[in-house]
Parts: structure tokens; sequence; C-alpha cells
């Protein structure tokens, strides 16, 4: 038995489903051969290793909230909600606008959801995950009816551009989906009802040396000048041994979810991994057998967008119609924590 918060979502509480999704990414694209004039590194150094080939940059004066909000009022639109329908705005990111207000109180200012409750959660690259389960736990339980569950970054602003190992792979954006309920059992969803059938997300605080921004907070904080000298306010991380862990417990817990939902590998019409390298992707596919023509991959324009990744993925193939009515989409994620989380939801 695995620990954490097991995925046993369809059993308990009221039908969730993901009613509309969106996305929001800045205009500005990095790429490799613009990197290469940065630091030392190549375009065939950097696809080789991660798949990446560009990445959106935010602009000096853009911030998470801005792509937060272009998302979700991209998701309220599809799923037919007014901002006054909103209960729950729950943004998840490492790169908030600032360390408080929350970007969620932020966002619910800005898209006019003066009802609702709104906070900020963070669980690195993990967070779209960690916001997926929160928010259906609530709306499952009837405590919200219709939740914003968001995922927005701007990791570009907190890259170390001397440090070619990292400042290759992060880029910036927004996604979002909106989450409803209704009083119809949750196990309506595996007769075949959209519904999310299942979450689970896993927690290893052992392993937070591995991925972490060390400077900015009470540790290091900003108004000690060798915080800066340091370059702690900047993303740091042990590759290797960061992958080795990633392509285990992103198995690891696809398998869970999907045992969980009463599914197999052969019924996933979409697995949508977190986006860090495009190996990572490749090795989790081939370790649950999902065939790669239903592996979905974007890391290549993007890049690593954090807890941005899965929500933005999603809503390509949901706005392209390349998800159908009835589709199982099963989401894996990993991160900073460290933290992992899958969720197996039908459309
Ligand atoms: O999203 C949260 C989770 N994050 C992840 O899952 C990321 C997991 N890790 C990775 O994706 C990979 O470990 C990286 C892409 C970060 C690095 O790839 P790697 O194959 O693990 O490379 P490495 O760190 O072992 O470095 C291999 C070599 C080193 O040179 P030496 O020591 O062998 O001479 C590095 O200095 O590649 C060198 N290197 C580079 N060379 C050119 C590192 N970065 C670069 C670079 N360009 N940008």
């Amino acid at each position: 038995m695995t620990n954490g918060l097991r995925g046993d979502s369809s059993n308990h509480g009221r039908r969730t489903w993901i009613a509309g999704t969106g996305r929001a990414v800045p205009d500005r694209i990095l790429t490799n051969a613009d990197l290469e004039k940065i630091v030392d590194t190549s375009n065939e150094w950097i696809i080789a290793r991660t798949g990446i080939e560009e990445r959106r940059v935010a602009e000096d004066d853009e911030y998470t909230s801005q792509f937060a909000v272009g998302a979700a009022r991209q998701a309220m639109e599809m799923a037919g909600v007014e901002a006054a329908d909103i209960d729950l705005v729950l943004i998840s990111t490492v790169t908030p606008d600032m360390p408080f207000p929350s970007t969620a109180c932020l966002v619910q200012e800005e898209i006019g959801a003066r009802d609702a409750t709104a906070f900020d959660l963070n669980a690195g690259c993990t967070g779209f995950v960690y916001g997926l389960s929160v928010g259906h736990q609530y709306v499952a339980s009837g405590a919200a009816s219709t939740a914003l569950v968001i995922g927005a970054e701007s990791l570009t602003k907190y890259t170390d551009y001397e440090d070619r190992s990292t400042c290759v792979l992060f880029g910036d954006g927004a996604g979002a989906v909106v989450l409803r309920g209704d009083d119809q059992p949750a196990s309506d969803s595996r007769n075949g009802l959209p519904g999310v059938l299942s979450v689970a997300i896993h927690s290893d605080g052992s392993l937070a040396h591995l991925l972490e921004m060390p400077g900015g907070g009470s540790r290091n904080p900003p108004n000690r000048p060798e915080t800066l000298e340091a370059r702690l306010p900047f993303i740091r991380m042990l590759g290797n041994e960061t992958f080795k862990v990633a392509v285990r417990t992103l198995a690891e817990v696809s398998g869970e979810v999907l045992a969980d939902a009463g599914h197999e590998a052969d019924d996933v019409k979409w697995l949508i991994p977190h986006q860090a390298n495009r190996r990572i992707i490749d090795a989790v596919g081939r370790r649950i057998d999902v065939p790669s023509d239903r592996v979905y991959v974007n890391v290549h324009r993007y890049g690593n967008t954090s807890a941005a990744s899965i929500p933005i993925a999603l809503d390509e193939l949901n706005r392209d119609g390349r998800i159908g009515s009835g589709d199982l989409i099963l989401m894996a994620a990993f991160g900073a924590g460290l933290t992992w989380g899958a969720a197996a939801v039908r459309f």
C-alpha cells in the first residue's frame, strides 16, 4: 500500500468533472540558438538531452497573474461559467507575482470572482495535479460547486542565465481548468459519465535538496546582500538524480491511479506527463505501456513550465478536438518537494 493521499476519488462524494480548459503563454520566444549566445551550450546538446527547441519567456512587464487570468478566461468561456459562479480560485505556482497577497487573490479581483475563496498552493511542478486534487475534494464534498484550478508560472524570472545546466530548461505560461460538480454520486463517472476518476498526490521532503530556489525566503532573505551575491534566489537542480526519481515515481503513481480507476494502460486515450524532459516522458510511456502516439509531448515548444505544463498540454489537446466525449486522460507530474502525483479523468 502506498502512503500519501491515495487515489480513491470516484468512490466518494459528488461527481466532479472538467467543464472547460484554457491557456495563455507569452508571445516572446527564446530559441536554443538564442541561448547559444548567452551560455556555453549548443542546440544539439539541448535537443539530445531534453528535447527542448524553444520556450516562451515573459517580458519585463509581464508576470504570473496575467497568464493565469488569460488561461482562466478561456476555461470559463468554454465551461460557460460566469465569474459570479466561481466558488474557489486555486493557483498552483512557485513563481507568484509576490510573496503576498496570493496570486489567486489578485486573479480573483481581475476576473471579478467576488464571491470566491482564493488561495495559492506550492507543489513545484506537481502543482497542477495537487490543485486538481484539492479542487476536486471541495467540489466532491459539496463545499464548492465551481472551482477554477490554475497552474501559472514565470520561471524565467528566477532562472540563472549563468548556469547552463538549468537555464536551457524553463519557460513561462499558464493553464486552467474549470471543475464543476452536481448531486450525482461520484461512482457514476465509473459508468461512463465525465468525471475525475482518481487523483493521488505524494511527497518526500528528504529529497528537497534536489530541486530548490534557496534564496528569497526567510532562510536566506532578500534583505541580506549575500543572498543575491551567492545567487540564491535562482532555480537550482541536481538534474541527474532528479531524473531517476522522476521516471520511477511518475510510472508508479500513474499505475496507482489507473488501477484505482479500474482501468488499464490500453484504455488511456492520452497520457499527459509533466513536460520536463523528452527522455523522461518517453521512459514513463514505455514503463506504463502507453504507446508513443498516445503520449502527448509539447516540451519542444515550451520547455518546462512547472505547474503550467499539464494544463497547457490538456488545453492544446482539448481545444484542437483531440479529446472526445468519454476519453480517459491520464496526467502525471513530478517536481520540487519532492512531490509527485497523477490524475485519471474521463472527459
Ligand atoms: O520539472 C521538475 C523536474 N525536473 C526534471 O525532471 C529534470 C530532470 N533532469 C533532467 O532533465 C536532466 O538531468 C538535465 C536535462 C537537467 C541534464 O541532462 P543530463 O543528461 O542529466 O546531463 P548532466 O547533468 O549529467 O550533464 C552531462 C554533461 C556535463 O558535462 P561533463 O561533466 O560530462 O563534462 C554538463 O556539464 O553535460 C554538461 N551540460 C551541458 N552541456 C551543454 C549541462 N548542461 C549543459 C548545457 N549545454 N546546457
